[in-house]
């Protein structure tokens, strides 16, 4: 099918329809068979995608460097603090800032989209407040602009997430997907589960999300994923037991995230510490050869990387047989060329 996404922004896989996250997976595995065979494809020759990082990153900073390049373009990676922060009216530091909608616009003056991470510290963990900056850039600026990771949505990981799962279990109807939260000694964001339990969701699969109680995720996020399951035909069930979770699974994506109970609007401060007095209650929540047993015998193990080994999962699973890391951390690079390729004009 043809579809038109020149100009559009990608800042959820929840604002562009069923077709158009296939189309966008059709172009990433055709990309990366012409990788692997070495045909040229230079398909945004002379084109600028900025990269805007308030985040560290390795994968994603370098899957849309590589990407862009490999598609004719050039990357260019912009550090708040390197370059005038950009900020929100009323948040304008002099000479220190630079308000987001004068940013936004001298960007599109110049280059042909605009990327954004932004999440956690910068932000002071206000849930939202990242997805507000992205949005904010998106309704200023005249270039396509892609959410390379706020606090609510991580689209492009879910985009290889998927294109993983169908490359190794075919069509995900069906299918039983564990989304599950993971002991980790670190407060990570809601992003890439809320993003999984959306996408799969959206391709029919039947998923299941489980987490420890006070882990809950966003409740918006998590009515539309049953509203996904109710349009697409797949089912939406929470389990509040990894082990029940993981029973008879085809895909487990186990991995850890902070709680959302204990960043504001819902506390006036970011609580780590009592965050971290929750999840240390639940070290037991750890993907390991006894749970992957559980679950059916071909199962795949998925992570979005980084993994904190030893405490999310064991080194002989996620270097084991099931483990499909390293594949998805390729897709990274597939998908998000399919995705700037239609978005910039490529296509
Ligand atoms: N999965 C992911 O987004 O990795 P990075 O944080 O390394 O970009």
């Amino acid at each position: 099918m043809v579809v038109n996404l020149r100009g559009r922004d990608f800042i959820s896989t929840q604002e562009w329809t069923r077709e158009e996250l296939e189309a966008v997976l059709k172009l990433a595995m055709e990309l990366k068979d012409k990788k692997r065979k070495e045909i040229p494809h230079r398909l945004l020759e002379g084109k600028t995608l900025f990269m805007l990082f308030y985040n560290a990153s390795l994968r994603t900073r370098n899957s849309f460097e590589t990407g862009i390049f490999e598609l004719g373009g050039q990357g260019i990676y912009l550090q708040p603090g390197a370059v005038y922060t950009p900020a929100l009216k009323g948040e304008e530091i002099a000479y220190t800032t630079e308000r987001i909608s004068d940013v936004a616009r001298v960007l599109s003056r110049y280059g042909h989209a605009i990327a954004i991470r932004i999440y956690g510290k910068p932000v002071q963990w206000v849930y939202g407040k990242g997805d507000r900056i992205v949005r904010e850039f998106a309704h200023w600026a005249d270039i396509p602009v892609i959410n390379m990771e706020d606090d609510i949505y991580h689209p492009c990981q879910a985009m290889a997430d998927v294109m993983t799962a169908i490359e190794h279990k075919g069509r995900l109807e069906g299918k039983k997907v564990v989304v599950s939260w993971a002991y980790s000694a670190g407060v990570k964001p809601v992003a890439v589960p809320q993003s999984a339990i959306l996408a799969f969701t959206r391709f029919g699969a039947d998923v299941v999300l489980a987490h420890p109680k006070g882990l809950e995720l966003d409740p918006k996020i998590v009515d539309m994923a049953r509203q996904n399951a109710d349009e697409f035909g797949g089912s939406f069930e929470i389990s509040y037991d990894m082990n029940e979770a993981f029973e008879g699974a085809d895909i487990v994506y186990p991995k850890s995230w902070g709680s959302l109970k204990f960043m504001p609007p819902n506390v006036p401060e970011v609580d780590k510490e009592g965050m971290i007095n929750l999840m240390n209650q639940y070290k037991d929540w750890i993907c390991d050869q006894e749970k992957i047993d559980r679950a059916k015998s071909d199962v795949i193990y998925m992570h979005c990387l980084p993994a904190d080994r030893g405490m999310e999962v064991t080194d002989d699973v996620i270097d084991g047989p099931h483990s499909v890391v390293f594949d998805e951390a390729e897709n990274r690079l597939h998908v998000q060329k399919a995705i700037m390729a239609y978005v910039m004009g490529g296509v």
